[in-house]
């Protein structure tokens, strides 16, 4: 069985998916965590030194090599992943275990706030700037998470909860 989370950053996609593997006996795999393995460099020092759309060629690369290996596992997806090089239908056509993580713009900046400085896409933003950003972002990329088989709402929810709602809907 392949479970993939997606969502936007901070929505909680690893700390969930980890928590779900374990329940669920299954081994997990952090996409961002494979492509910095594969590459031999982190995600801010990719995006740095050989831009996005390298980001972006590596992702869709790696995503097709873990899905194509069959093996099951929990895998947390990057938060853009779905929205880039047709991501979001290899995803949709390899597994009926798609999962959104949903949360709202001012719990995601909260989340964020703290933690921008190791995120590329928003770490050039003013705290002032972030939530108006994450507004705007979270807009564009609704469509592509919206396409997952199940969205979770997670707000105000224990990471507990969040699994069980999640292991409550695997087929
Ligand atoms: C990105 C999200 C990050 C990582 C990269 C780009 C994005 O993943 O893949 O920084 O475009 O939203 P997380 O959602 O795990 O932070």
């Amino acid at each position: 069985m392949q479970i993939v989370l997606v969502g936007y950053m901070g929505s909680g996609k690893s700390v969930v998916g980890q928590a779900l593997a374990n329940r669920l006996q299954l081994p997990f795999l952090d996409l961002d965590d494979y492509i910095e393995q594969e590459v031999g460099k982190d995600i801010p020092e990719i995006f740095r030194q050989k831009g996005e759309i390298f980001f972006r060629k590596k992702e869709h690369e790696f995503l097709r090599e873990v899905l194509d290996s069959k093996d099951d596992l929990v895998l947390s997806a990057g938060g853009g992943t779905p929205c880039y090089s047709g991501n979001m239908d290899l995803l949709l056509n390899t597994t009926p275990n798609v999962f959104y993580l949903q949360m709202s713009v001012p719990a995601l900046t909260a989340r964020l706030i703290g933690e921008k400085d190791h995120r590329p896409m928003i770490s050039h933003l003013r705290p002032e700037d972030l939530q108006e950003y994450i507004g705007k972002h979270l807009f564009e990329r609704r469509p592509f998470y919206s396409r997952a088989h199940h969205s979770i709402p997670c707000e105000g929810k224990s990471v507990e909860e969040i699994v069980a709602a999640i292991a409550g809907k695997l087929v």
